[in-house]
């Protein structure tokens, strides 16, 4: 298994600065570190692969490139994985029958749902047993929590979101309570616990493999681990 170690952390953070001047660089980067994320867990080359909440088009690229039969799904019908051919769809009612799928994918888009717990249990749902499920998201106390707002959000959600809209002259695009919710680290881990499928992986996503430990360390981990990262495989 590849150690992740700090030269790949800074390698990330470094493209996430670019995520608003050079989008496809951000994603491209994006999409191949979680492509090599999954590949740890699952044989992609010929496996269906369902991606919730796909966004832009560059993890199809990727994720078809290393032989998955990528379908995205958004419920957004403007972006462009959708455009290109994906399903249109609400992450929490997806259009699959039950044990049907090999992967289940879902990159940065739990902290965008309003049942956070209702879209995973649908993720594992669709899943076949012996499959794979990854879901990873931006807990609301990571620096980056806020979004576009960061990191005043510390101060309030509501309050970043004026702060925002005063200096830019416009509202942010995520807008708390209703586009952005508070979900926290203890959420995701209570709920992979309960979920009664195998957790092959729980840790930070974007940090060294040796932060997973952060994850004992309640209140700590909310501030420290910007991105929960978590594997299943459904029995
Ligand atoms: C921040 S983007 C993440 C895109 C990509 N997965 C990534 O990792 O960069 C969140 C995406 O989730 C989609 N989304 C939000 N709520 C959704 C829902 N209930 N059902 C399906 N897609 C949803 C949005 O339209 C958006 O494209």
């Amino acid at each position: 298994m590849p150690r992740r170690g700090l030269r790949r952390s800074v390698r990330l953070f470094r493209v996430f600065l670019l995520e608003q001047s050079e989008p496809d660089v951000f994603y491209s980067a994006l999409a191949h570190d979680s492509r090599d994320l999954l590949a740890e867990w699952v044989e992609l080359d010929g496996a269906s692969l369902v991606d919730v909440g796909a966004g832009p088009a560059d993890f199809a690229r990727v994720f078809r490139g290393a032989g998955a039969r990528y379908v995205p799904l958004d419920h957004d019908p403007t972006v462009a994985s959708v455009r290109d051919g994906g399903v249109v769809g609400d992450a929490s009612r997806l259009p699959l029958a039950d044990g049907s799928v090999d992967v289940v994918f879902s990159s940065n888009v739990w902290e965008h749902v309003r049942d956070p717990r209702g879209v995973a249990d649908e993720m594992l749902r669709v899943t076949r047993p012996g499959g794979v499920v990854l879901l990873s998201y931006t807990n609301w106390l990571s620096p980056w929590g806020g979004h576009e707002t960061s990191p005043w959000h510390w101060l309030g959600g509501e309050r970043a979101v004026r702060r925002y809209a005063r200096r830019h002259g416009h509202p942010p695009k995520n807008r708390v309570g209703e586009t952005l919710h508070r979900v926290s680290v203890a959420d995701g881990l209570r709920w992979a616990r309960a979920s009664g499928a195998e957790v092959l992986v729980a840790r930070p996503r974007y940090l060294p493999d040796a932060a997973r430990h952060l994850l004992r360390v309640p209140g700590l981990r909310e501030v420290l681990t910007w991105n929960l990262l978590l594997v299943l495989r459904r029995r």
